[in-house]
């Protein structure tokens, strides 16, 4: 028996994680605990319907629709295709809606729907080419083997999660089918035995248990990109639904948490990370007066695309005490910079205004 066959079909530790929701298990990053990587155990877990127990020889992946040859892969056939390795951050299109007023519905996600992994596995488009992509196709549909019913919207019955690419997207390198998640087997959690990994797009996109691949020349308009991770978006005046796709440039602070005691007339390490989606970082600047001065924080380390930056600014702290206001915000290499307010086109998804951190300096 190999390492993959008998890896554990129960969950992994949940300890430390913060509990949005027991059963199907959605579980938070304490994003107080930032570091560059984050570990498999402290990594949020965002699910619909219970995790299917899939065995590594019973798992297959079926590639059809409009493709040149069918293609049914085993997990070792999977493995015997050429791989790669990198670091991927996954952001849930949810992450910060606790922080939307008035309070929204769904789970209410803080700051900690977010974290950066090492991943392993086979690019999609090395799949496609396999199956040889016919003329025309312009969607790739993954499908997870996880299925139930949903109260609200209310689903056609029992479906399964499943996101479509364009298929632009689904070529490029940061789209792979991956099998590992920091060096190790991915846990039930995450996918296992194998989830798709899309970089540069929220996390709805990296579907987990994947088992088909379904090439389309249509559009593809599931539950979960029209009903669900869509929003509104103005083109030529008129408000359409999207399927909501790439991140967006947003700074998060690890240090201070919510209310820390922050010692008067003290240097103070304000810390954290910053994402741009498909672009990288170009500045993140700090304010500690609610947002009336801001100053730049230093990038730490050098870009990796589709990750985080970890950036930090050394905060003079006053000596006068009370309550004060930090804030961070980034901008991307495209110009973007966060905005003040939430954007009610996105509805309670891309929620990336810039958040405050009030602290207690005493
Ligand atoms: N894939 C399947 N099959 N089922 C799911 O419920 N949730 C998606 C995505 N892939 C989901 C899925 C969402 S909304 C997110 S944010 C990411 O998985 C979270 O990945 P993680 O649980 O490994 O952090």
């Amino acid at each position: 028996m190999n390492e993959a066959e008998s890896a554990p079909m129960f969950s992994a530790s949940r300890a430390g994680l913060i509990i949005r929701e027991k059963e199907p298990a959605n579980l938070e990053f304490a994003f107080t605990s930032l570091g560059p990587v984050t570990s498999t155990n402290e990594f949020f877990v965002r699910t619909h319907f219970p995790v299917p127990a899939i065995r590594t020889q019973d798992w297959t992946l079926t590639v059809d629709g409009e493709v040149e040859r069918e293609l049914v892969l085993t997990y070792d056939d999977l493995l015997g295709l050429p791989a790669t390795t990198a670091p991927v951050l996954l952001e849930c299109a949810g992450n910060g809606r606790a922080q939307l007023v008035p309070k929204a519905k769904g789970l209410l996600w803080d700051t900690g729907a977010v974290g950066t992994a090492e991943w392993t596995g086979v690019p999609l488009s090395v799949v496609l080419e396999k199956a040889g992509v016919k003329p025309g196709a312009i969607d790739v549909i993954l499908q997870g083997a996880d299925e139930g019913e949903v109260d609200d919207p209310k689903s056609p019955g029992a479906i399964h999660f499943e996101r479509s690419l364009p298929l632009a997207k689904a070529l490029r390198p940061e789209v792979f089918l991956a099998y590992q998640m920091n060096g190790k087997n991915l846990t039930p959690d995450h996918g296992f035995p194998v989830r798709a990994v899309v970089g540069g797009w929220y996390g709805m996109a990296s579907v987990k248990w994947l088992t088909r691949v379904t090439v389309t020349a249509a559009p593809f308009e599931g539950f979960w990109q029209s009903l669900e991770y869509a929003y509104w978006k103005r083109e030529r005046e008129r408000p359409t639904l999207a399927a909501v796709a790439e991140v967006q440039v947003k700074a998060q602070i690890a240090r201070p948490a919510l209310s820390e005691a922050v010692p008067a007339g003290k240097p103070y390490r304000v810390f954290g990370a910053a994402w741009g989606g498909e672009s990288d970082v170009a500045r993140v600047e700090v304010s500690t007066d609610a947002g009336k001065t801001w100053s730049d924080a230093e990038l730490l380390g050098k870009a990796v695309p589709f990750t985080w930056r970890l950036w930090e600014f050394l905060w003079d702290v006053p000596k006068s005490v009370g309550r004060y206001k930090v804030m961070a915000r980034a901008t991307d290499t495209n110009g973007h910079t966060q905005p003040e307010t939430h954007d009610a086109d996105r509805r309670t998804y891309m929620i990336n205004f810039v958040f405050t951190v009030e602290v207690e300096v005493m």
